[in-house]
């Protein structure tokens, strides 16, 4: 946080200071975390009262209060705090965040979309930037309009690099978050079906990721997919410098040779035009390649060197919970809890990954539901169901409502059948605990992956808790 006292938060919101009790100062500096969740309120902090659709911040201002924080922002005055007193406490919040990111002119703004794998990147942006100079990034996948500001709060004076996760669930909502912190480089990952049952179509889901780039200043940087031709056609829309990433020909940062290790862990050769490093990396999947050419293409933007940026990569390991997370049981299964969210695209990227692990042994899918899929649910669902037996796993197990089809897709084509994969629909997750425990054997491989709130990230978990406190362990973790 950049120091401020309440008195120029009240400036800069366009508010008005209302004091706290008695006893508080009246014009208090605010030097710790600005947050919005009373939790997590430190000493100094300024807590951020919203109102959600569940509960008014307003009644933690007490809470915040005793964990430390100094001030509110707030859209009446509380008695707990000196606050500043706005009409609209979310468009205080914006200005806030925007004031603090000119107070450090010098911090180069870095902002990530794609449909798939935003927040994978940029832990692997922060793991590399960070070698270079000071970086801030969001924590987990605080990427909405909470989030970012949240993010940009953060920021000190001596902050180089800015890097925000920016999350689009309809137009104009990447510009809502370019106009709080304008980015000097902007990447695109790709535009996959991800929401697509909120925006419509890819194209309107390509649209609202454009936004991205259509603002970026001519000195700056537009990292594109070369590879996704919705992303490669955003190089028409920005006028900054454009960096393809991918295999295509067009790309200027490429990865050479690929290959995968038993735990499905790329090697490659990462080229920059004709300089070529070697790069070994700790991340699981084919699909971490595409991702870390774009974290190669920003380090290097921003002046790393080649060599440093092939070392940074081969070294960071993953940051962020339930993404492609291995974990090797000692009775000899291994857990691949990758259920952080689930959308075909990350499935299909998943489901590679677990049949580059097998190497002759059994490879479990345990899939639950791909939420927000809208009208294409079912027959996605389906082609899931398919796209599994086609990729050789031995046995699949879909997991709660809404996935009957993958079972009856994976039964069309062939499981259940005269060759050896079998299929299975189970109601809940506890069912599908039930069934693992009974069936699980040394050597297997377990993909356990789908949409957050179907849950079965803590199937995951409850997997490797079994293992850990023995046969009734489940039942005290659960
Ligand atoms: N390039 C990619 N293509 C397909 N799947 C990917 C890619 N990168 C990561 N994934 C997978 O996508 C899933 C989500 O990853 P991550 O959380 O990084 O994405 P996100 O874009 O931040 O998602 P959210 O929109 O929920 O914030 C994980 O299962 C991950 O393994
Ligand atoms: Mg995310």
């Amino acid at each position: 946080m950049i120091p401020l006292r309440l008195s120029e938060i009240a400036r800069i919101t366009g508010g008005e200071v209302h004091g706290g009790l008695g006893d508080a100062e009246p014009d208090p500096l605010v030097d710790g975390p600005v947050v919005t969740d009373s939790r997590e309120a430190a000493p100094g902090s300024l807590y951020v009262a919203r109102i959600g659709d569940e509960a008014d911040g307003h009644q933690f201002v007490a809470a915040a209060r005793s964990q430390g924080a100094v001030a509110a922002l707030t859209s009446r005055p509380v008695p707990e705090l000196p606050s500043v007193v706005v009409p609209d406490v979310q468009a205080a919040f914006v200005a806030l965040a925007h004031a603090l990111v000119e107070r450090n002119p010098k911090v180069v703004v870095i902002g990530i979309t794609g449909s798939s794998g935003k927040t994978g990147t940029k832990d692997l942006l922060w793991s590399v930037l960070a070698r270079h100079g000071e970086t801030v990034a969001n924590v987990g996948s605080l990427n909405s309009e909470v989030g970012v500001p949240l993010t940009i709060c953060r920021i000190t004076p001596t902050t180089a690099y800015l890097v925000l996760e920016m999350g689009s669930r309809g137009a104009g909502h990447i510009e809502y978050l370019t106009r709080i912190a304008q980015p000097q480089i902007g990447v695109v990952l790709n535009v996959g079906t991800a929401h697509v049952g909120e925006f419509g179509s890819r194209e309107a889901i390509g649209r609202a990721k454009a936004e991205l780039v259509q603002d970026l200043p001519a000195t700056g940087f537009a990292v594109l997919n070369a590879d996704d031709p919705v992303v490669w056609a955003m190089a028409g829309q920005t006028r900054a410098h454009v960096i393809g990433v991918g295999e295509s020909p067009g790309a200027a940062i490429r990865a050479l040779d690929i290959s995968l290790d038993e735990q499905g862990r790329a090697s490659f050769t990462l080229a920059s035009g004709q300089d070529t490093a070697a790069v070994a990396l700790q991340l699981h999947g084919e699909h971490q390649v595409g991702n870390v050419l774009a974290v190669a293409a920003v380090a290097l933007a921003v002046g790393m060197a080649l060599g440093d940026v092939a070392t940074a990569l081969g070294e960071a390991r993953p940051l962020s919970r339930w993404r492609m997370e291995v974990h090797e049981r000692t009775d000899g299964v291994t857990i691949v809890n990758d259920a952080y969210n689930a959308n075909p695209d990350s499935m299909l990227a998943a489901l590679k990954a677990l049949s580059a692990m097998s190497h002759g042994r059994r490879t479990w899918a345990v899939l639950g539901e791909m939420r927000e899929l809208g009208h294409e649910s079912a027959g996605e669902h389906e082609a899931l169901g398919r796209l599994a037996i086609r990729l050789g796993v031995s046995r699949l197990v879909a997991v709660g409502e809404g996935t009957q089809p993958v079972d009856s897709g994976a039964r069309d084509e062939g499981a259940g059948g005269p060759g050896d994969q079998e299929s299975t629909w189970v109601a809940d997750i506890d069912a599908a605990h039930e069934l693992l425990r009974a069936h699980l054997a040394p050597g297997d491989v377990v993909l356990v992956k789908s949409s957050r709130d179907a849950g079965l990230r803590l199937l995951g978990d409850r997997l490797l808790g079994d293992h850990l406190l023995g046969d009734t362990g489940s039942e005290v973790l659960s």
